[in-house]
């Protein structure tokens, strides 16, 4: 293998490439993108995504054997293997729309592989895809261009953001997809020997194509489920007094259990969660399992009641009205260490603040543009790259986004300026609200006990 094309400069594409590209110095690594500032950032060695560690991965190999462009066509001419990574969101119109995947980015890709290929090429699919895409794909390509050999693999793509770079490096697994035919067993080989160059092979798990589409949208269905699980406990500790903090624990240390993704909080985001569970509903469905839709549904459903429920909380305990009042929105990215406000649960969030008519002021070291993107300043919302001026005046914080210096704050400065009785609703379980109640907050975690003192 010489030479890798990746369509699809996102997320995905660019950390994977560029830490494809580290590990194999032989092979030149391209990654095109329709989307030409996008292609002027990677190539610049200035991401257009926050990622922890991939700036340097990126620079490291630019240059060298990593190269971004705009000219998609160009380069499927040139290229053996073909990665695609295009987005696929949740359909907004038509049959399905809010549930299936939204393909026409990746049929796009599929045709234009079809038509622009030069020689015989190996695609992989690396965009999250409803099962048996890869066969269509391959419909796409069977009997239309009889001179040229098209191999299907689905290659799913596990990282998570904020850990991409150590995600990629140190993978639980990696999991690769082909045909049961030989040249569907030599495509995956020649998969295999490019992770094979840093990945130890017993993590490279193959499988027929279906199953590993099939994984994925387990896998983050299984991790959305267990987010939903913990908040639905988290809901009823608020009720009766119980820790969630100690129930996590007492449940995680169950081996069969584990400890990991039990952390209470605001709810999930993110690209994936909700867009692969509705994705599998909708499968479900198709092949005539609504009850198995309805399951996977909840799932969803909970984490959407979790958003509102924490906003109900905030109206109930601060006299039943928000109007006219600051809440100083502390983060709107989806998560820590990410800029990405995809799906993030403070969109939905600051929507319910604003219909309760208060003045939103947010503030986050990364998702700031992101949030400017989604609000506008004439909705009643403010933009404050300084958490200390965002809560100042305001009558409560409400902490979205679990960024460790969040931690760091002088939380006591940041009382004096606030309004009283000064309310703290920590959405992440962040902070030490025995602490910041001597301060003089009215803490309210999610799932642990409030510390007030009116
Ligand atoms: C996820 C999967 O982890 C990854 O394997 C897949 O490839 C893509 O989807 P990502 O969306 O980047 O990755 O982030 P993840 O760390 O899984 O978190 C998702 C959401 O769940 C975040 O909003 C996070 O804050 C929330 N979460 C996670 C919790 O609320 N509690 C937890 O215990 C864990
Ligand atoms: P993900 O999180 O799956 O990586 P992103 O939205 O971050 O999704 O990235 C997908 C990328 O795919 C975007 O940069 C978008 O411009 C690109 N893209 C979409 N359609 C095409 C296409 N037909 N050809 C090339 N790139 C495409």
């Amino acid at each position: 293998m010489r030479r890798i094309l990746c369509i699809g400069a996102g997320y995905v594409g660019g950390p994977t490439m560029s830490v494809i590209a580290k590990h194999c110095p032989d092979v030149e690594v391209v990654v095109a993108d329709i989307n030409p500032e996008r292609v002027a950032a990677w190539q610049s060695g200035q991401p257009p995504i926050f990622e922890p560690g991939l700036q340097d991965v990126v620079q490291a190999s630019l240059g060298r054997n990593l190269r971004f462009t705009a000219d998609v066509e160009g380069e499927i001419g040139k290229a053996e293997m073909i990665f695609v990574s295009v987005n696929t969101p949740t359909k907004t119109f038509g049959q399905g729309a809010g549930r299936a995947a939204d393909l026409q980015h990746w049929e796009k890709t599929a045709r234009s592989i079809l038509q622009h290929a030069r020689r015989p090429v190996i695609v992989v699919e690396k965009s999250t895809l409803p099962v048996r895409t890869a066969e269509a794909m391959e419909r796409i390509f069977r009997n239309r261009r009889p001179d040229q050999r098209f191999e299907v693999l689905s290659n799913p793509e596990f990282l998570a953001e904020g850990t991409a770079i150590a995600d990629l490096e140190h993978p639980d697994r990696v999991l690769i997809g082909g045909a049961e035919t030989p040249a569907g067993q030599a495509a995956m080989r020649e998969l295999v020997e490019i992770y094979a160059r840093w990945v130890p092979r017993d993590r490279i798990l193959t499988a027929n194509v279906w199953s590993a589409e099939l994984s994925k949208l387990a896998a983050n269905a299984f991790l959305a489920q267990r987010v939903s699980s913990i908040n639905a406990i988290a809901a009823i500790c608020e009720q009766t007094g119980a820790d969630i903090l100690s129930v996590a624990k007492a449940i995680g240390t169950d081996r069969r259990i584990g400890s990991g993704f039990l952390r209470a909080g605001v709810g999930f985001g993110g690209s994936c969660f909700q867009k692969d569970i509705l994705n599998l509903a909708y499968l479900c469905e198709q092949h005539g399992l609504p009850e198995v839709a309805r399951y996977w549904e909840a799932v969803v459903a909970l984490n959407q009641h979790q958003k509102e429920r924490f906003v109900h909380r905030m109206v109930r305990v601060m006299f039943n009205t928000l109007a006219g009042k600051r809440i100083a929105v502390f983060g709107f990215a989806f998560k820590a260490n990410t800029g990405d406000t995809r799906e993030s649960p403070a969109i939905r969030i600051c929507q319910e603040l604003l219909a309760e008519q208060a003045q939103v002021c947010i503030t986050d070291p990364q998702a700031l543009e992101g949030a400017r993107q989604l609000f506008a300043s004439d909705d009643g919302v403010m933009f404050e790259p300084d958490p200390y001026e965002a809560a100042d005046g305001a009558h409560a914080i409400a902490l979205l986004t679990d960024w460790a210096e969040y931690r760091a704050l002088d939380y006591r400065r940041i009382q004096a300026g606030m309004e009283r009785p000064a309310f703290l609703f920590d959405g992440r379980n962040l902070l030490d609200p025995e602490e910041l109640h001597q301060i003089g907050f009215n803490v309210y975690p999610i799932g642990r006990p409030d510390r007030t003192s009116l």
